[in-house]
């Protein structure tokens, strides 16, 4: 168990680990072991009251829900399918940037008397952007690789990140409809907000110090 003067952070590999890095360490936080390299889960770093947890991206808002870890970074994507409930959202971290879109092929005019099919890992924000519209659809859950599904008729559309937009290209997909800019933000526990405001308060600001471009 971790005791509790030590503030663990939840993040994970990929894209979070390393845009979160350089940030936490503008706040003078850095893991004494490479993530990439190291097979272990709870790394040490600079500050001896501070550790990070490297966890599934879907699983970091689990984690600081349940105070296993007082904070971590999530996309916004993630945040929304999950519900985020219970968690603070202080801080728009800015990195990881991308866009959910509704996305299939280029001048598709889907025949109005069916029911549309949606491939997607996103089924929650899926389901409430289609009901927010008062659209009919039925969704099919993926794990990945959501962009082969309309090429084999397992969906008339998809919804997923775009980016630069080449995983669609590269599919013969475009993007149609923007359901919401993502980024990933910092999340707090709600009860270590309370009881140890201090730190917390204190990584939220030299946070927003490392995030905001010097004026
Ligand atoms: P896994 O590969 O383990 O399933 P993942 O795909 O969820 O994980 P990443 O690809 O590292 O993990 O994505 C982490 C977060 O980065 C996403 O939740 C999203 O907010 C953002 N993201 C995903 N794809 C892109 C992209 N192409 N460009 C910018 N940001 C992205
Ligand atoms: C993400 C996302 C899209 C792609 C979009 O995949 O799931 O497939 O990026 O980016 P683009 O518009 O710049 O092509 P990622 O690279 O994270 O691979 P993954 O399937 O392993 O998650
Ligand atoms: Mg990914």
């Amino acid at each position: 168990m971790m005791d509790a003067n030590t503030l663990t952070i939840a993040l994970s590999k990929g894209r979070i680990l390393e845009d979160t890095l350089p940030l936490l360490a503008q706040a003078g936080i850095e893991p004494l072991e490479d993530p990439d390299k190291t097979r272990k889960l709870i790394l040490d770093t600079t500050r001896e009251d501070v550790k990070i947890v490297v966890v599934r991206t879907t699983d970091v808002p689990t984690y600081v829900q349940h105070g296993a870890a007082a904070v971590g970074v999530a996309g916004k994507d993630v945040l929304m399918e999950h519900g985020a409930a219970g968690l603070y959202e202080p801080l728009d971290l800015g990195i990881a940037r991308c866009r959910m879109m509704l996305a299939g092929h280029p001048g598709q005019q889907p025949d109005p008397g069916t029911r549309l099919r949606i491939a997607t890992k996103f089924v929650n924000i899926a389901r409430n952007y289609f009901a927010s519209q008062g659209r009919q659809v039925e969704i099919v859950k993926l794990y990945g690789s959501m962009e082969l599904a309309p090429l084999v008729g397992l969906a008339d559309y998809i919804v997923d990140l775009v980016d630069t937009g080449n995983t669609l290209r590269a599919n013969g997909l475009e993007p149609l409809e923007e359901i919401a800019p993502i980024s990933s933000r910092l999340i707090v526990n709600q009860a270590a907000m309370k009881m140890r405001h201090g730190l917390i308060q204190n990584l939220i600001e030299n946070l927003r110090e490392a995030v905001t471009p010097a004026t």
